[in-house]
């Protein structure tokens, strides 16, 4: 084991380096398990201090300081130079060996399917070679790749075949090198300067038919960025390859990005509308990052939000223009609350900008992403969108070929607008969500609302002051007419309280948009949730009524088993046959809540949720709907049919998305028969999904083998099995579903998409299954993560966060988890990472 102890990094230790870097040249000669790296490094001082580099599982050949050998120390992380050796600029010569072969962890030089490639964010760079691997030490590169393979790039323009130059200064972080047999889909793109750019697409031979949506997102991702935001891209080449062997969706290397392929590669056939969806909006978020991360990065990794924050923020703005913004405004908050709500809830809470880190991976979250995009979309409610737009060209004017921190990004608004955020700030560094709770009354002809907000205790944050709220609210009367539009009131007292001079008294129409990242609390009836279902202008509100009465029916249900009201199994289908609504919008209005969001509603109200009643409830509340909605269904479906050749644009797509939710409740009433005609008569990959979901779920004994004899050689395809398989799986045979499929030939588990298949395929999609009674689901998850830490811990210390809400289960439950953190915790050489995230949970 490398640490024994492994260091707390913090904020507020922050130093620059006593050496700044001018110029860095690599030399690569590739080896599978021998490569030999070379590098040249112009350094020049600033302060008298030894020079001490960052290095990791390297092999030292030779170091020269301007051509002479130097004493110097190595340890295991780090190599040190005297300051005696080194005074005003020198140049530093290293050549190292390193072994991409058996790099596992899939962090720096790594091999994937036998091609070479990279992944140095955020600390990858220095298992490459020695050097200051922080993102505030930025230097122009040249690269130089010796390899008998057809393809080799890296970052930047080529100048020779196997060279190239990058004279945009860059971190360690931003770097990239591939080498493999590819193939390219080429396509050209000219900027708003002129600038005639060429657009690559790498991928492996075979894969060349599936790389057009990609092509096609990137050249919109261009365009949407010049004409919104005025940033036009700044290099000759842009050029994206698809790996399969890799621990996040993509990476955003300068002129490199690299993506795992799932995330690149589609056609019809093996591709859902999810996935084109997913792809289009990954290119986009990589390919923005260049001016959001690469031309202005973050001064030290506490800063991730600044680039990571607004780069979802970007591209969730681009996804709504691409398709329908209030569908992406429902959908990015669906995963808001189940991502970054839940873990804010539970023992990972931290800051959207943290102050203390053991493993920066840890720290990729969903409240530094989602939050932190969050905030900037109330940064943009609070001072309009001409000063955000204002505010923004300020920020690529002032800090271009920066590394910045929140307070450069807050001060560009500020200096904008006039403004004092001294207390906006607080929402990048108190964790935890604020409660918004709100009452009211009506008298004389006067309508109040009392406002009131409260962020509960979190670990080393007791006590959390009042933050600034932006509540964009209307209000409807009993008949459903607006009688006040939107407006956008500030809150930033613990209290507010709002009056208006009203006839009658007013449905408030609250957050509208969501306006805020807050839980809402009211005493809103069900009577007047049906009104806002049937008549509130702001969609996104439309669908909150909805939801609300769909959990409180299912609450009904699972705590006094209650048949679901007829008066929302009315307004219901009312909603869903009503064909002047996008069918995406009625979709997602059809869709219950997870079960993992019930068991959080039952937490909130103070009950100890059951996972299997949880499932048992939502499947009666799901026949119920279907047995309302019986006799219209045939009708529903056939109108849902998207004839002539597949488009994954979001109109065919919205009514894939609709069909899929009516076969789901079809298949309730008929058993498959209807999903089975689907099935059959599928030509695309999400009409088959969603028909093989439903024939699973009917109990269907021989569509699994059928789809797994027709897809088999397909990997992208197969990681979709192997998740259905366990996701559908009864609770009670989970497990044994699971660990069957862990023996397929197939599973091979070093690979991260498949190990998420079957691992997530149970914990995130199947809860009932992973929490069942038995604790076998517990075991199984440690043993899988004990397994995979040995070789890959950023993935592994991921996949831990499926114990995160143990808090919230019986002592059985509680005592089962812990057993098994415990034993995560006891066992010998684990990594750094999945320790710091064990220990944060157990902790709490
Ligand atoms: N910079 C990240 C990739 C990354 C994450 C590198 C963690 C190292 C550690 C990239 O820009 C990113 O955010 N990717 C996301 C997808 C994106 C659409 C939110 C990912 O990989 O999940
Ligand atoms: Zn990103």
């Amino acid at each position: 084991m490398r640490d024994a102890a492994p260091q707390t990094i913090y904020l507020k230790d922050y130093t620059p380096t006593p050496y700044d870097v001018a110029h860095v040249a690599l030399d690569f000669t590739l080896h599978p398990t021998a490569t030999r790296v070379q590098s040249r490094i112009a350094f020049t001082r600033v302060r008298a201090e030894d020079l001490v580099l960052n290095g990791e599982d390297l092999i030292l050949k030779s170091l020269r300081v301007d051509g002479a050998e130097v004493s110097h120390e190595v340890s295991e992380t780090h190599l040190t130079i005297p300051a005696a050796h080194l005074s005003g600029a020198f140049t530093l010569e290293v050549e190292v060996e390193i072994s991409p072969q058996t790099n596992t962890a899939l962090e720096g030089l790594y091999m994937s399917g036998g091609m070479y490639c990279t992944q140095c964010e955020a600390e990858g760079f220095r298992k490459i070679t020695y050097m200051y691997d922080r993102p505030d030490v930025m230097a122009p590169y040249e690269v130089t790749i010796n390899a008998d393979t057809p393809v080799q790039l890296s970052n930047g323009n080529p100048t020779a075949p196997g060279c190239w130059t990058d004279p945009h200064p860059k971190p360690t972080y931003l770097f990239a090198l591939v080498a493999g047999d590819l193939v390219a889909t080429t396509d050209h793109f000219t900027t708003m300067e002129g600038r005639e750019v060429t657009l690559n697409v790498y991928v492996r031979p075979g894969d060349e038919g599936k790389t057009d949506y990609a092509m096609d997102a990137l050249k919109r991702s261009m365009k949407w960025d010049e004409d919104v935001y005025g940033r036009p891209y700044d290099l000759d080449v842009f050029n994206i390859v698809a790996v399969d062997d890799f621990n996040m969706g993509a990476m955003e290397n300068k002129g490199l990005n690299i993506f795992n392929s799932k995330y690149v590669l589609a056609s019809p056939e093996t591709a859902t509308d999810t996935d084109y969806a997913m792809i289009e909006g990954i290119v986009a978020h990589e390919y923005f990052h260049n001016w959001t991360g690469n031309r202005i990065t973050c001064r030290d990794w506490f800063q991730l939000c600044l680039k990571e924050g607004l780069t979802v923020y970007r591209d969730q703005q681009f996804s709504a223009d691409m398709r329908s913004a209030p569908v992406q405004r429902i959908k990015d908050v669906l995963q808001l609350r189940a991502r970054q709500f839940r873990e804010d809830a539970g023992p990972l809470a931290h800051p959207v900008r943290p102050e203390a880190f053991v493993e920066i991976n840890n720290f990729y979250t969903a409240t530094v992403y989602e939050k932190g995009a969050e905030v900037i979309g109330m940064l943009r409610t609070l001072v309009g969108p001409a000063a955000y737009d204002a505010a923004l060209t300020l920020y690529f004017d002032r800090h271009d070929g920066q590394a910045c921190t929140i307070e450069d990004w807050i001060q560009v608004f500020e200096d904008s607008t006039g403004r004092d955020l001294s207390q906006f700030k607080r929402w990048y560094a108190q964790a935890g969500t604020p409660h918004l709770t709100v009452t009211d009354d009506f008298k004389n002809g006067e309508y109040t609302l009392h406002l009131k907000q409260k962020t509960k205790p979190s670990a080393g944050q007791p006590d959390k002051a009042p933050q600034v709220i932006p509540i964009a609210m209307g209000l409807i009367g009993a008949d459903g007419t607006e009688v006040l539009p939107t407006q956008v009131v500030e809150m930033s007292e613990a209290e507010l309280t709002l009056r208006f001079e009203l006839d009658a008294k007013p449905i408030p129409s609250l957050l509208r948009g969501f306006s805020a990242p807050v839980i809402l609390e009211t005493e809103q009836s069900e009577a007047d949730r049906l009104v806002l279902l049937a008549h509130d202008t702001d969609p996104f509100n439309r669908w909150e009524a909805s939801t609300l009465l769909a959990k409180s029916n299912l609450m009904a249900n699972l705590t006094a088993g209650s048949a679901p009201a007829t008066a929302w199994l009315d307004a219901l289908t009312k909603v869903i046959t009503d064909d002047t609504l996008d069918p995406a919008f009625r979709a997602l209005v059809l869709a219950l809540p997870s079960e993992d969001n019930l068991a959080n509603a039952c937490d909130a109200a103070g009950i100890v949720p059951d996972p299997t009643a949880i499932h048992t409830a939502r499947k009666a509340v799901h026949l119920a709907i279907a047995q309302h909605m019986g006799e219209a269904l045939p009708a529903l479906i056939a109108a849902t049919e998207t004839p002539g050749p597949y488009s994954p644009a979001a109109n065919d797509a919205a009514k894939r998305s609709l069909r899929a939710q009516l076969l789901r409740l079809q298949t309730r009433l008929d058993g498959g028969t209807m999903a089975r005609t689907a099935y059959d008569a599928a030509t695309n990959m999400t009409d088959q999904l969603a028909a093989f979901g439903c024939l699973l779920s009917a109990g269907d004994t021989k569509v699994a083998a059928a789809f797994e004899a027709q897809w088999r050689t397909d990997r992208l395809v197969m990681d979709k099995w192997f998740a259905m398989s366990v996701a559908e799986a009864d609770p009670d045979d989970t497990v044994a579903v699971a660990t069957a499929l862990t023996q397929h030939a197939d599973f091979d588990w070093k690979n991260p998409n498949r190990f998420r298949s079957v691992i997530a395929g149970m914990t995130a999609m199947n809860p009932a299954g992973f929490h069942h009674p038995s604790g076998a689901g517990y075991r199984f998850l440690a043993d899988w993560l004990l397994k995979l830490d040995a070789l890959n811990p950023q993935t592994t210390a991921r996949m831990s966060t499926a114990f995160e809400t143990w808090r919230r289960y019986d002592v059985d439950r509680q005592a089962l988890i812990q057993e098994q953190l415990a034993r995560i915790a006891a066992h010998p050489g684990l990594s750094r990472d999945t320790a710091e995230m064990v220990g944060r949970m157990r902790d709490a």
